[in-house]
C-alpha cells in the first residue's frame, strides 16, 4: 500500500528521521545538482524549526512500511514551492495520485490557491504535466571547473582598479557579521525580486530573520555561505556575490546570487564580483572542483555573463503552476 504522511516534529521519531535522512541524501545525490548536504543532528533541527515557524511542510511516503520517497512544500521564501523526489522503482499511477492528494491536501490546509511544482526528475516531470499546462519560469544549471579559468583571464576583470575608480569597497565574510544582517537581507531580497524571468508574478521573500537562521545553522555546521560585497560611500551594499560550501561535500560550489543594485549596473561590477569570488575559490578552497550555479534561462544578462566566464550550460527545468483545481481534475474529484 502507498499511502503519504505528513511529519509531525513532535511525534517522528530519531529512527523515521535517520531513515528520511538516508533516503534525501540518494535522492539528492542523483536528482540535486546544488546539494549542500548537513549532518544529521542538523539536518533534523533545522527541519523541525522551518515546520514549527511555518516554512515547510513534509510529507512522506510510504510503500507499505518502507519509506520510498518525499514531497516538500516551502512556504514563504520560495512562493509555495513544492518538490517530490520518489525512488524511480515505485513510480505508479497508484503514487502519482497519492502525490497529487498530499499535495492537495496540503494546498486546501493553507488556503492556497497556487504554487510551483519543478519537477526534478523524468517521472514527476511526466507527473507535473498531467496535472497542470500552466508554465511558470524556466532555469538554466550551468558548471564550471575552476582549474580551467586562467588567473590573468580573472585578474583581468577582477581588477581592483575597477572598485577603486567607483569609489567603492569590497568586504568578505564566511558568515555575514550581525551588524550587516539587515542591510544584506534588504539587498538580497532586492536583487532575488529584481532577477529576469518569464513569469514576474512569481515573487520572493527573503528576510532578516531567515538569514539569520541560515548563519547559526551553517555555524553549527560548519557550512559556509562565503558573501563578497561591494559598498559606496555611504557604507551601504550595492552588490554581491554568494557561495555555499559544504564541510561534508568540499569539493563542490554552489554559486548562489550575483547582483548588483539598479543604479550600479553596466559598470562591469557584477563580473568584477564573480571574477573575483572564483579568483578567491581558486586561490583558497583547493579542494574545489566544480561550481555549479543556476538561473532562470531569461536572465539574459547572467547568462551572457555565464557563458563569458566559461561556464557550460548543463541542464534547464520548467516550473508549472499547480491549483487545487487542476489537482481536483487530475484526481477525478469534480
Ligand atoms: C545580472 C546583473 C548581475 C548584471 O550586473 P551588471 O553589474 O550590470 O553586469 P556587468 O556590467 O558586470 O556586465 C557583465 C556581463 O553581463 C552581461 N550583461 C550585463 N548586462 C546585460 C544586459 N543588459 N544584456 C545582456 N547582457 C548583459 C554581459 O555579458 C556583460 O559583459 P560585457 O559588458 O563584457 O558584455 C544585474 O542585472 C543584476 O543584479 N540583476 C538582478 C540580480 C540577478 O538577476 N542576478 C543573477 C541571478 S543569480
Amino acid at each position: 500500500m502507498i499511502k503519504a504522511e505528513q511529519v509531525n516534529p513532535e511525534t517522528f521519531t530519531d529512527a523515521q528521521w535517520q531513515q528520511y535522512y538516508a533516503l534525501r541524501e540518494l535522492l539528492y545525490s542523483r536528482y540535486d545538482d546544488l546539494f549542500v548536504p548537513v549532518p544529521l543532528d542538523a539536518f533534523k533541527e533545522s527541519n523541525s524549526a522551518s515546520i514549527q515557524k511555518n516554512r515547510l511542510a513534509i510529507y512522506i511516503i510510504y510503500h507499505n512500511d518502507k519509506m520510498i520517497g518525499y514531497l516538500r512544500y516551502y512556504l514563504q521564501a520560495q512562493n509555495n514551492m513544492v518538490q517530490a523526489i520518489i525512488l524511480e522503482e515505485y513510480f505508479s499511477g497508484k503514487l502519482e495520485t497519492c502525490l497529487a492528494n498530499a499535495l492537495l491536501k496540503c494546498m486546501e490546509n493553507k488556503f492556497h490557491y497556487k504554487c510551483i511544482w519543478r519537477g526534478t526528475q523524468p517521472e514527476t516531470i511526466s507527473l507535473i504535466r498531467k496535472i497542470s499546462d500552466l508554465k511558470s519560469n524556466s532555469a538554466a544549471w550551468f558548471r564550471l571547473n575552476p582549474a580551467n579559468v586562467s588567473d590573468a583571464e580573472l585578474l583581468e576583470f577582477a581588477n581592483p582598479e575597477i572598485i577603486a575608480k567607483h569609489n567603492l569597497r569590497t568586504e568578505f565574510h564566511k558568515y555575514v557579521p550581525d551588524n550587516l544582517i539587515e542591510n544584506v537581507a534588504e539587498v538580497a531580497n532586492i536583487l532575488i525580486n529584481d532577477m529576469k524571468r518569464e513569469d514576474i508574478h512569481l515573487g520572493f521573500n527573503f528576510t532578516a530573520e531567515q538569514l539569520r537562521d541560515d548563519i547559526a545553522l551553517n555555524k553549527k555546521t560548519g557550512n559556509a555561505t562565503y558573501h563578497l560585497m561591494l559598498f559606496d560611500e555611504e557604507n551601504k551594499i550595492i552588490g554581491m556575490s554568494v557561495v555555499a560550501i559544504s564541510a561534508k561535500l568540499p569539493q563542490l560550489v554552489n554559486q548562489r546570487i550575483t547582483g548588483v543594485l539598479s543604479h550600479g549596473r553596466g559598470k562591469g561590477l557584477a563580473k568584477w564580483l564573480k571574477c573575483e569570488m572564483l579568483r578567491k575559490i581558486k586561490n583558497d578552497f583547493t579542494d574545489v572542483n566544480q561550481i555549479k550555479t543556476e538561473c532562470f534561462t531569461a536572465n539574459e544578462p547572467m547568462i551572457n555573463l555565464n557563458k563569458s566566464l566559461g561556464f557550460e550550460l548543463y541542464r534547464t527545468d520548467y516550473d508549472y503552476y499547480i491549483t487545487p483545481e487542476c489537482l481536483r481534475e487530475f484526481l477525478g474529484l469534480r
